[in-house]
């Protein structure tokens, strides 16, 4: 047995302000399908474009010191350069319990959880119900080096499946990977404590994230990395980067983020309209359409650290048509330009007496006035606030700014 019982290690509470240090890093830009020397072609002549430089809070008041830190992430559309402005514009409506009901990286519920609310952490995605359990709901468990060091040696006489290395050559990782891929995640279970593993599992999902060209895993795009090119870009090293180095550096960095709320939190998977309970405020940060109807599959983005997440089951709901083993897609109205103004109305009459906060972008489907409308339905007033130009990391959008609706009925 590698892994131990919840034992308690409370870390002294580090007290930090929200810095510049917290932003994610520069995004790695998107390309369309190409050929290995093209690409990367395409990739030696392109200049390095800037990073969108940090928006600045609108907060009046000087920042507030916070307990923990948030780990880095290249999670598609993190709100973690936005945190301050959301903070600040729900302020006046500032009470006790937060439902974050599309809780992704956990990066909002994380702020709500330092202001000291009781947050209910929600995500459909298994991989990111771990994110919540391990930052969120988790108040000082953290994985210590004697912990992890077990987890990553192999067993001594066990022999490992090889379902990723062979599923799955060519298309993410190399062989050497993938072999130890199924060794640490068949490992996994040997965790007793739920809090552990689930800090064990973010560590591993961020390595398999900052190794991947686009961070996604929406294409079979391994050659990027692997070609033996001459390179002009920065990103290979991460790429190649051993998978027991990027799992020690994500351990470290959940392990300082793990703090007790001054409420009780919790990380719970179910659909946005359906968490059970009743919230103060509702947050709602869902996947954004378009207004070219463009939508994001969140499951089709981060199928790979779903099917992590279920070893076991993972062949059983594998699309063994599609090149780059996605998983069996299901239904979303969420991704659906004709049934997402359906789903944002029945979400805002799931949660009657909460005040309801959306986060959405002002070229979307539906629409800001479309959306304002909508949820006019269900309360008595609604406020719409806008950013400003605001650019996700991994997105080329500069066309469109974020939006804050807040809906309330006193
Ligand atoms: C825009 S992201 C949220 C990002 C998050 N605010 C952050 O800062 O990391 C949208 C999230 O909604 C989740 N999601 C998609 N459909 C859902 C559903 N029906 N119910 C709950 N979560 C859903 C996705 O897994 C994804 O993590």
């Amino acid at each position: 047995m590698k892994g131990g019982f919840c034992t308690l290690k409370r870390k002294s509470q580090t007290l930090s302000l929200f810095s510049s240090e917290q932003l994610p890093p520069a995004p790695e830009k998107p390309s369309s399908k190409k050929k290995a020397q093209s690409v990367v072609r395409k990739l030696k002549t392109k200049k390095k474009k800037k990073a969108a430089p940090a928006p600045k809070a609108k907060m009046a008041d000087a920042p507030v010191a916070l307990p923990g830190r948030f780990p880095q992430t290249r999670y598609r559309g993190s709100k973690l350069r936005l945190l301050d402005w959301i903070v600040a514009t729900l302020a006046p409506f500032w009470t006790e319990s937060v439902l974050d009901a599309f809780g992704g990286t956990g990066a909002v519920s994380y702020r709500f959880k330092q202001e000291g609310k009781a947050v209910t952490y929600n995500d459909l995605l298994p991989c990111n119900f771990q994110f919540g359990r391990a930052l969120i709901e988790n108040t000082q468990v953290q994985l210590s080096d004697k912990e992890l060091t077990d987890w990553l040696l192999p067993t001594e006489g066990k022999t490992y499946p090889t379902w990723i290395k062979d599923t799955f050559a060519d298309i993410y990782f190399t062989d050497e990977e993938n072999a130890w891929l199924d060794r640490v995640v068949t490992d996994l279970n040997d965790f007793t404590c739920d809090y552990k593993k689930a800090i064990a599992f973010f560590a591993l999902a961020q390595a398999c994230i900052s190794k991947r060209p686009f961070n996604l895993f929406h294409r079979k795009n391994l050659y990027l990395r692997t070609s033996a090119v001459e390179r002009t870009f920065g990103n290979k090293s991460t790429w190649d980067r051993p998978f027991p180095d990027a799992v020690r550096r994500f351990v470290d960095e959940a392990n300082q983020a793990i703090f007790s709320g001054a409420k009780s939190c919790v990380a719970v998977q179910h659909d946005a309209a359906e968490v059970p309970g009743s919230f103060d405020l509702v947050y709602a940060d869902p996947p954004y359409i378009s207004k070219k109807g463009t939508s994001t599959d969140y499951a089709d983005l981060y199928h790979f650290l779903n099917g992590i997440c279920d070893y076991d089951a993972w062949p059983k709901q594998l699309d063994h048509k599609s090149k780059h083993r996605r998983l069996l897609r299901q239904a979303s109205p969420w991704t659906d330009k004709q049934k997402i103004s359906d789903a944002f109305d029945t979400l805002f009459g799931a949660y009657p007496g909460s005040v309801l906060a959306v986060s959405y972008r002002s070229d979307g489907i539906p629409s800001i006035d479309e959306l304002s409308a909508l949820m006019k339905r269900h309360r008595a007033h609604v406020e719409v606030h806008p950013y400003g130009a605001y650019q996700y990391a991994l997105s080329t959008n500069k066309s469109s700014e974020e939006v804050l609706l807040v809906g309330y009925d006193k």
